[in-house]
């Protein structure tokens, strides 16, 4: 009934099934194609739209014994943009987050990545393919600092024999890389890279673990809601490092159930209802009541 009625049209179109079209999508062709299957695209919907997404999803599912968490959810990511998923409890927002990041694995349905199909087993696939994830359950150590924090996992190690057969890890140089990360990110309260994290804040901590995400040569950047434990001021400054990541070029996907927030940082809104995308929407064409309203399915658009 909602389905998909608020998407822009372009949205529409690349759902018609044609998945040779998909396919050729790579490369030098990319731009020829979406420019020649996408001429009808709406004005409005911006320029991200005239590209090809970075991520899309196409028609998820996924039940949980006879729950269904996802009922045919199609979602697109473009390049240089922010998307907000917005919806109510058990929408399906994090059945949807967690296919897009290896979490859990769809029963049916299309994952592509740069105009590659993509079947994700495990959170690793995902990260390995540059889709890097911020959970709300922060994963950050809270005894080690910060530099040791932005490269757990993926240590640097000295040079020569000394990294390569003893793993000998460069203190020096993780932390000199931790400082320029930090910095280029414009996140200045966190100049000393040597604290332990657990001497930081709420809103410190959230900076740490999106600079991690931020670090690794990200392709797209998923934030679950980021804001939900922090007071105004750091909440202010999540959604300035959220800017900042947009502007280095990584796409964020953000889930929030802070309209505010949403309405301030997103360039688009992907509202989920009922296991599946009820509509995709922007603060310019409308407000935080049309969000609730399509939301809650007392409006389809
Ligand atoms: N692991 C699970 N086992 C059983 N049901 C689940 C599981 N995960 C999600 N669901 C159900 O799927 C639906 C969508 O949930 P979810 O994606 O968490 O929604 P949202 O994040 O929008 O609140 C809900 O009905 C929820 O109860
Ligand atoms: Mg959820």
């Amino acid at each position: 009934m909602t389905n998909d009625q608020g998407a822009p049209r372009h949205d529409r179109a690349a759902e018609t099934p044609d998945p040779s079209a998909i396919g050729a999508l790579s490369g030098d062709r990319r731009h020829e194609a979406s420019a020649s299957s996408e001429a009808s695209a709406a004005p409005s919907a911006t320029a991200v739209a005239e590209r090809e997404p970075i991520l899309r999803a196409r028609r998820l599912v996924k039940t949980f014994g006879r729950v269904v968490g996802l009922d045919g959810a199609s979602l697109e990511l473009y390049p240089g943009e922010v998307l907000a998923v917005i919806g109510d409890n058990g929408a399906g927002k994090s059945t949807l987050i967690k296919c897009l990041t290896g979490a859990e694995i769809p029963d049916e349905g299309e994952i592509w990545l740069e105009g590659e199909r993509v079947a994700f087993k495990r959170p690793q696939d995902a990260r390995d393919a540059g889709i890097e994830t911020v959970y709300q359950n922060l994963a950050v150590s809270p005894a080690l600092d910060v530099a040791s924090n932005l490269f757990l996992g993926r240590e640097l190690r000295k040079k020569g024999i000394l990294g390569s057969v003893f793993r000998v890890v460069d203190q020096k140089g993780m932390r000199q890389r931790a400082r320029d990360e930090l910095s280029a990110l414009g996140i200045s309260t966190l100049q000393d890279v040597t604290v332990p994290v657990e001497n930081l804040s709420g809103g410190q901590r959230q900076a740490v673990a999106v600079a991690r995400a931020a670090a690794f040569g990200s392709r797209v950047v998923v934030l679950d809601e980021p804001t939900a434990a922090l007071g105004v001021r750091e909440s202010n400054q999540v959604l300035e490092l959220i800017r900042q990541l947009r502007d280095r070029g990584i796409p964020v996907i953000l889930i929030s159930h802070n309209m505010p927030h949403v309405f301030d940082v997103a360039d688009r809104i992907h509202v989920q209802r009922l296991g599946k995308r009820a509509a995709t929407i922007t603060p310019q064409t409308h407000s935080m009541t049309d969000a609730v309203a399509i939301m809650t399915g007392a409006a389809t658009e």
